[in-house]
């Protein structure tokens, strides 16, 4: 039988395709990771990582003003440790006059109204290059939590908006709700990592900050048993829905492309703002093709995040936010 319905004729002209296309990506839908360094004048490429860059707080001033003027208008916050403030129990991330502490001071004396959020994990703090105390080979849970908390309560007192714990240790979320509520920090917000993998495709991330976890007898060599297993589905949602009961605002998938389903099945379990992480690894691996010419940057670059969209996110944490903005502008 000659077809009554022909699906192309919804195709046939740019007119049409954007009458009826479903998913469209703005400034809005993004949250911008910013990598900071003590110094002045210091604007480093980060090596596995193309066109991205740490700065000192001086240069993300400069930085944040851009990212206002694109349309950008949240920001999450991290920071890179000088290695002999290092220690096993996070000390130098309680420091009132610690590097974030005064991040969050500077973005806010430049740009007011931007959307401050900042790590919560002892990683980049920590000796070992783990998100929490290590003790006996393992990494404490409740012991990690109590610092957890009075780190994002610490970050809550210099100006941060939302605080977002990237630990996965057991608990966190309503610890740090608790301690917020009673310093009465009520409208500081959470953005949980709640279905963060063990993934390998942070490793460019770990060289920006010089966090990976260390290589030395009776230290885990990964972060295996707090970060999920990348086999498991059923896992991201209990981690979600128990985020959400403790008190998380707006819950995260991470990483991002390989992790689709996750974030469909994600979004259809809660209530609340689905953040998606598409990390370093995603970033570093279109740069390279791209580089090679092996791939169209732009063209993969939207393709990319438009199906993170579809799939769910209603925030995406990119570092092709600049790169996206830009080319849609
Ligand atoms: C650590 C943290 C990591 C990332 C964000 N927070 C790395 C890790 O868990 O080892 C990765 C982000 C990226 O790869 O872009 N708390």
């Amino acid at each position: 039988m000659y077809p009554l319905r022909r699906n192309r004729r919804l195709r046939q002209s740019d007119a049409i395709r954007s009458l009826v296309r479903q998913t469209h990506i703005s400034p809005n839908d993004f949250l911008v990771p910013l990598f900071v360094v003590e110094g002045s004048g210091v604007k480093e490429e980060i090596t596995s990582m193309p066109n991205y860059y740490r700065y000192s707080l001086d240069l993300l001033k400069k930085e944040v003003k851009e990212l206002w003027s694109l349309g950008l208008k949240s920001v999450l916050l991290f920071v890179k440790v000088p290695d002999n403030l290092k220690d096993n129990s996070g000390t130098e991330a309680l420091n009132t006059e610690g590097l974030m502490q005064r991040a969050i001071k500077t973005v806010k004396e430049t740009v007011p109204e931007m959307l401050i959020m900042t790590d919560v994990a002892l990683d980049p703090y920590s000796v070992y290059g783990h998100d929490g105390i290590v003790s006996e080979g393992s990494i404490v849970n409740d012991d990690t939590n109590a610092i957890l908390a009075e780190m994002a309560l610490s970050h809550a007192k210099a100006g941060a908006d939302f605080v977002a714990p990237s630990d996965m240790m057991d608990g966190r979320i309503f610890e740090i709700r608790s301690l917020l509520e009673d310093e009465g920090f009520h409208d500081t917000g959470i953005m949980s990592y709640s279905a963060k993998y063990a993934s390998a495709f942070y490793g460019p991330f770990r060289d920006a900050l010089d966090s990976a976890p260390v290589d030395q007898q009776d230290i885990p060599k990964d972060k295996q048993t707090y970060q999920m297993d990348p086999a498991n589905r059923k896992e991201a949602i209990r981690e979600t829905l128990m985020d959400v009961q403790e008190g998380a605002d707006i819950v995260m998938v991470k990483p991002g492309l390989c992790y689709l389903d996750i974030v469909r099945d994600v979004r259809n379990a809660v209530d609340v703002p689905v953040a998606v992480y598409q990390v370093s690894g995603e970033y570093a691996m279109l740069k390279a093709a791209a580089e090679k010419g092996w791939l169209d940057h732009n063209a993969v670059m939207m393709e990319q995040v438009t199906a993170i969209k579809r799939a769910g996110a209603d925030i995406i944490a990119s570092y092709f936010a600049k790169d996206v903005v830009k080319l849609i502008m």
